[in-house]
């Protein structure tokens, strides 16, 4: 199929070379020439694991292109996927980019009489593709919804650090559609995958993308509460109490003797808080549109403002060992908000940094990929290491905020010879407590009785 996207940011971009290896033809469209021009030349413009080598094999084997030109990327389209960003702004999304590439869009259907299909990818709140979308594609065309052109909301499910094969492999691909006949055309360009296809209304479909995130942020929230409760008490481990409810057949069945550990299970895990591109933002906007319709998002709202202060709490075990931070060295390992990503969008990382850094702690981070720019989302400065020893060296305490494997080597013997006192905090719960000494090792979700 031809297919055009709008929009070559990560979710526009990852759609685009997934679909075009599958063998479709592509045109990425963006209105950045530079990203324009390293796509040409299969430059990601983002990293994001196995990107690159897909992406080099798609160009070169024309599969898909990139340009400024919507027009020319529009001209044989049979459907158009707008990728576009939908920031968090004040308190709802800020739907310009959708607006003005609805126009766009709006204004080449007009002069021409082929049927296409445009489908919204971005996460959109409810009712924003059947109303505000349709109203000024038809605005801006003089045309008809439905009838002249196609309608269809198809969100995205993608993990970063995993987003090709969430796209290549999907659970589910959801398709909201105006009517029968775009929901058809849309369906054929997931033809090839083994997949349920979901056929929903517009704003059921909007609706599945926010619950699906609203849920496992829950979840999360849910779990930090729980292991902060569980530190409260005294002499219960968060991990030990998670083991205990996660093998619950119902969460992890029993499959010929076997028991499966689904995915799903790590959302059910005490640690220092999401954050990312998606669950902060996609719950405050969902709460925002929710109260405005006059629902009630207790419980969501809840789900936010755990999540906010979650970050603090390894600063609370911090000061178990020093009341005052003051010109204390102190190491963070990991600056991204997950393992397997350069992002530091609503990292706890940042949250933490600038707390050290106004009690007048000297900080100092280390993370596999993200490196000195993350200097650029913080209030103050961090020193920068280039590995975990010179990390760890000389250091009155270290933090653990990122999951990475890479961590995995930390050990006593490592932190008894390399730190001024061996004294770490694991914000992840990714080391075993037991193989460090009492007062060397604390976590969320315990504090000894
Ligand atoms: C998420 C959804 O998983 C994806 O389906 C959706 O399309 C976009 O949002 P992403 O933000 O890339 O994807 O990451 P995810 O791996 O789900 O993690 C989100 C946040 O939750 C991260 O901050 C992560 O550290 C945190 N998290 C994740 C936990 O705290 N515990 C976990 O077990 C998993």
């Amino acid at each position: 199929m031809k297919i055009a996207v709008v929009g070559t940011g990560y979710v526009g971009l990852v759609s685009g070379v997934c679909l075009a290896s599958k063998g479709h033809n592509v045109i990425c469209v963006d209105k950045k020439q530079e990203i324009v021009e390293k796509i040409k030349n299969s430059i990601p413009p983002i990293y994001e694991k196995g990107l690159e080598e897909l992406l080099k094999n798609v160009v070169k084997n024309n599969k898909l292109i990139a340009t400024t030109d919507i027009k020319l990327a529009l001209k044989d389209a049979e459907v158009v996927l707008i990728a576009v960003g939908t920031p968090y702004q004040g308190d709802a999304i800020d739907l310009s980019y959708i607006k003005m590439t609805a126009e766009e869009i709006g204004k080449i259907l007009k002069e021409s009489d082929r049927y296409m299909v445009i489908t919204i990818k971005s996460t959109v709140i409810p009712t924003t593709t059947d109303t505000f979308v349709k109203e000024i594609l038809e605005k801006s065309s003089g045309k008809k919804a439905g009838i002249d052109f196609g309608l269809a909301m198809n969100p995205e499910f993608l993990r970063e650090g995993n987003a090709i094969e969430d796209f290549m492999v999907p659970d589910r691909v959801v398709i909201g559609a105006i009517d029968d006949k775009s929901f058809m055309t849309v369906k054929k360009v997931y033809e090839t995958f083994e997949v349920p296809i979901i056929q929903t209304n517009l704003r059921t479909a909007e609706m599945i993308k926010y619950t699906s995130n609203s849920l496992l942020a829950t979840m999360i929230s849910f779990s930090n509460e729980i292991g902060n409760t569980c530190a409260q008490i005294g002499g219960i481990d968060v991990r030990e109490v998670m083991n205990g409810v996660h093998l619950d057949k119902r969460l992890s069945p029993v499959i010929n003797k076997k028991r499966i550990t689904p995915g799903l299970l790590s959302y059910i895990e005490a640690g220092c808080g999401f954050g990312g591109s998606c669950f902060p933002k996609d719950v405050k906007a969902i709460i925002a549109f929710a109260k405005k319709q006059g629902a009630d998002v207790s419980m969501l709202s809840e789900v936010i403002n755990i999540n906010e202060t979650q970050p603090t709490k390894v600063l609370d075990l911090l000061k178990k060992s020093y009341p005052n931070l003051k010109n204390l060295n102190i190491g963070i390992l990991g600056l991204a908000f997950k393992p397997d990503t350069d992002d530091t969008r609503e990292s706890p990382a940042i949250k933490v940094a600038n707390s050290l850094i106004k009690e007048g702690a000297n900080v100092t981070g280390y993370d596999p990929i993200v490196k000195e720019e993350f200097n650029e989302v913080i209030d103050g400065k961090i020193s920068y290491a280039n590995d975990i020893k010179t990390l760890i060296n000389d250091k009155d305490a270290i933090i653990i905020l990122t999951r990475w494997d890479d961590f995995k080597i930390i050990n006593q013997e490592m932190i008894d010879k390399l730190m001024k006192k061996p004294i770490i905090i694991d914000g992840r719960r990714m080391l075993n407590k037991k193989d460090f000494k009492i007062g060397s090792y604390f976590g969320i979700g315990y504090s000894p009785r």
